[in-house]
């Protein structure tokens, strides 16, 4: 058997990555195939909601490589296509240093690798972009703010509107046919601006002037309207290609692992215990089956372990919550916990009685937690929706509750216990 690079055993599986390449992206087919018309077809937008670490920011990456005339993953899903896109595509995540639109539009404008580079071939489209600096040229605007860290709204002299100019510039690059498609500009985390106050108006006003700029927004959401955080009517503008990304199945989740395995050329496997195990552990979320199968193959490399079998897994588990692999998802924990074999009961009780419909009834889980030995859990879940414990659960109505994200949720089922052994 070839022997295999740490390097391969490290990037067999990628938990803090998103899937940049299609030989590693698992599934998703019919909701490729979607995107891939919404990109041909002219002047709608393109939204993906679904819940966190579903794999929302991996499909948008697929998107870009489309976008770009890569129909690699198309060929690999046996999707019909009959020609390659050519669309000049940015990404850009927004944190949380991006409260407001004008913020967006900023760094769509200033950074490099956003529209900064082609803005300076196009002499009116600089004239305009100077306008962003009262005037001054941009670059040492740039410059300056590189040093202070990121460029700030108020950094800017406003004698200008933000929308306006970015407005004028799209036309411009617009109306020399930067590419032959248009310009695609994917809007990763959108559910951290604060206020998206004017993105509504900023789509249609660019459908109307700029019909072949294109934007695909991503971030954690019910359905576009909570993301877009507009009542108004937005169906237009995104025709039908919103994409409500729902959990992986298990057959995508196996999927993931078999790439991983392909990946290093079986030098170490997982066997159907195992698979199982993870997959009922993920529980619909590819990011877990990344989490527990880096953390497994790490250990099993340095053992000289081949085959991965159930208790593996197992033993897996309680490594990723001592060495904290996770420190967001083991912080959250730990800080719900807070130490009360109590809390943790009651936690878990409330973990392990949601129903499909993501809804914690407490008739049930205080029946779970009456096994654990509590008697009166309310008083706990009272605990568990206040901020000093995380506010992990909201209260729906009288006695119904449901977990803030269903990978928490997910990540209290798979973890061992911490307070006690029971
Ligand atoms: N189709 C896929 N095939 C294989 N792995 C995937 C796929 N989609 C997502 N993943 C993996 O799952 C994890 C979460 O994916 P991603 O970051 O794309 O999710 P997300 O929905 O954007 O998460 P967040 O809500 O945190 O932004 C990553 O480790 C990623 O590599
Ligand atoms: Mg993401």
């Amino acid at each position: 058997m070839d022997r295999v690079t740490i390097k391969q055993i490290s990037n067999a599986f990628i938990p803090a990555r998103e899937i940049d390449d299609s030989e590693k992206f698992a599934g998703r087919s019919s909701y490729i195939q979607n995107a891939f018309f919404a990109l041909n077809s002219k002047g709608n937008n393109i939204a993906i909601v679904g819940a966190r670490g579903i794999g929302k920011s991996s499909l948008s990456r697929q998107i870009i490589n489309l976008s770009q005339g890569d129909n690699s993953l198309l060929e690999k899903l046996e999707i019909f296509y009959d020609d390659s896109l050519d669309y000049l595509s940015l990404y850009i995540a927004c944190g949380n240093k991006v409260k407001t639109i004008d913020d967006l539009l900023i760094r769509l404008l200033t950074r490099r690798d956003c529209l900064l580079e082609w803005v300076y071939d196009i002499p009116a489209a600089k004239k305009e972009l100077d306008k962003l600096s009262g005037g001054f040229d941009v670059k040492v605007l740039k410059a300056g703010a590189e040093h202070s860290g990121e460029l700030t709204n108020e950094s800017v002299i406003k004698t200008h509107e933000v929308d306006v100019i970015f407005e004028n510039i799209i036309k411009q690059l617009n109306d020399i046919e930067i590419a032959k498609d248009g310009i695609l500009i994917v809007i990763d985390e959108f559910d951290q601006i604060e206020n998206p106050e004017g993105f509504a108006k900023l789509l249609k006003s660019l459908a109307t002037n700029s019909p072949s700029v294109k934007f695909c927004v991503v971030g954690v959401a019910q359905d576009l309207q909570n993301l877009l955080k507009e009542h108004g009517s937005t169906d237009r503008l995104f025709a039908d290609s919103v994409i409500n990304l729902p959990s992986m199945s298990d057959i995508e989740l196996d999927e993931i692992i078999s790439n991983a395995e392909g990946s290093i050329k079986k030098f170490i496997t997982f066997d159907e215990g195992a698979r199982k195990k993870m997959i009922e552990l993920a529980n619909g979320h590819p990011y877990l089956i990344h989490l527990i199968g880096k953390q497994a193959l790490k250990t099993a490399y340095l053992n000289n372990i081949q085959k991965i079998d159930h208790d593996y897994i197992e033993s897996t588990l309680k490594e990723i919550a001592e060495k904290e692999t996770d420190p967001v998802l083991e912080g959250r924990f730990k800080k719900a916990v807070a130490s009360s074999y109590q809390r943790e009961a009651v936690l878990r009780a409330m973990a392990q009685s949601v129903k499909s419909d993501g809804e914690v009834w407490t008739t049930d889980a205080y029946k779970i937690a009456l096994d654990y030995g509590i008697e009166n859990a309310s008083q706990y879940v009272g605990h568990l929706v206040t901020d000093e414990y995380g506010a992990e659960l909201i209260k729906l109505r009288e006695r119904y509750y449901r977990f803030k994200d269903s990978l928490f949720q997910t990540y209290i089922k798979a973890r061992p216990w911490m307070t006690s052994d029971k």
